[in-house]
């Protein structure tokens, strides 16, 4: 009975991957997929890769749709820097940390600096791409730009030049682990620090799924398998990235593990989707809870499917929008980014 079942799950997962196939065949689609999505998805990509390698890629991309397999901020981004273009997601998922910062809440960080004296003239802001077009849009005015986790050290560098102090929003974990790996000080609001005696001040935001790798784990790895090497995403808790070998983005990691004889064990911290297709043998998810994170995995091949098939039919309801007002602004700080 099970194992009908479960034939039954491959085969219709098969059909599903014909039928997106053929339906790519005849449509001016791209396919763009996160490393963090399912497998089956993933695999339907025309163009996988990290925030960064995607925004650049679709931007230079020919066909008339890009459909977007990730979350809401990426396919955003994608119809900020290139709005000739018609950009559909089969799920518009809400990336949690995205989710922490709206426009609001970015001015009253500003507002929050001004009543410790720090004018907005002397303030140079930096969103994480993984925050909505609004809040890019308010960083874009403020002289701001946009920065990923592959890219946060280039761009936190050249807004230092500025002689500035940097506001960097939403996730604290990646501004608080670049400033540790320049050699600076950093603040959370609201951690009771004054921002006056720091050069990064943080927005109190993180990412939910890497909240969940922790210095116990890393010790229980490091105990268990004497030698093992332990590379993380800059998403997670600095901590826990101080006691690890190695700190990158999602193509960092993938490039730091595929250079590792084949013998030596490493264990990585950061999507679930991602760490397991890695590498066969001597990988080990950091963690002892799945960290698959919720919204990523939303995306499923029947969204893509039917996804695809709305274009056909020219019904599509999941097409991306960004008012005028606001793509200009974020286009400005996401312009400021792939400038660099
Ligand atoms: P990358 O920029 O490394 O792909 O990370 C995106 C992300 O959301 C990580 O949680
Ligand atoms: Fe957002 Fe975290 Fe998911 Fe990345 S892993 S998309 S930061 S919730």
């Amino acid at each position: 009975m099970v194992i009908t079942l479960l034939r039954n799950v491959v085969l219709e997962k098969e059909e599903l991957k014909e039928k997106i196939l053929a339906l790519k065949e005849r449509l001016p689609v791209t396919i763009v997929a996160h490393y963090y999505q399912r497998d089956e998805v993933f695999e339907m990509g025309d163009i996988t890769g990290d925030s960064l390698e995607l925004a650049r890629r679709c931007k230079a991309d020919d066909n008339e749709w890009v459909v977007f397999c990730g979350v809401g901020f990426m396919g955003e981004s994608v119809k900020v820097i290139a709005p000739d273009k018609r950009v559909a997601m089969p799920r518009i998922a809400c990336c949690a940390m995205a989710r922490m910062i709206d426009k609001e809440c970015y001015d009253e960080s500003v507002e929050f600096l001004e009543k410790h004296g720090i004018k907005e003239e002397d303030v140079l802001p930096i969103t994480y791409i993984n925050s909505s077009a609004a809040v890019k849009a308010s960083v874009g005015k403020m002289g701001g730009m946009v920065c990923t986790s592959s890219n946060a050290y280039k761009i936190i560098e050249k807004g230092l030049e500025s002689g500035k102090k940097i506001l960097f929003v939403p996730d604290r974990c990646l501004g608080q682990n670049i400033a540790n790996m320049m050699g600076l000080k950093s603040c959370v609001i609201g951690d009771g620090q004054d921002p006056n005696d720091v050069d990064v001040i943080c927005y109190n935001g993180f990412c939910s799924v890497h909240q969940l790798f922790t210095v116990d784990d890393v010790m229980f790895y490091r105990k268990r398998y004497p030698g093992i090497k332990i590379a993380v995403h800059p998403e997670c808790d600095p901590s826990v990235v101080a006691v690890s070998d190695f700190c990158g983005s999602t193509s960092q990691l993938i490039k730091y593990v595929n250079e590792l004889p084949d013998e030596q064990k490493v264990a990585v911290g950061t999507e679930y989707n991602l760490v397991h297709r890695m590498r066969d043998k001597n990988i080990y998810v950091l963690s002892s809870t799945k960290p698959e994170c919720p919204t990523m995995n939303e995306t499923t091949l029947e969204d893509l499917y039917n996804t695809l098939k709305a274009i056909e039919n020219d019904e599509v309801a999941t097409e991306i929008f960004v008012d005028e007002e606001t793509a200009k602004w974020a286009n400005t700080a996401l312009e400021r980014m792939l400038a660099l």
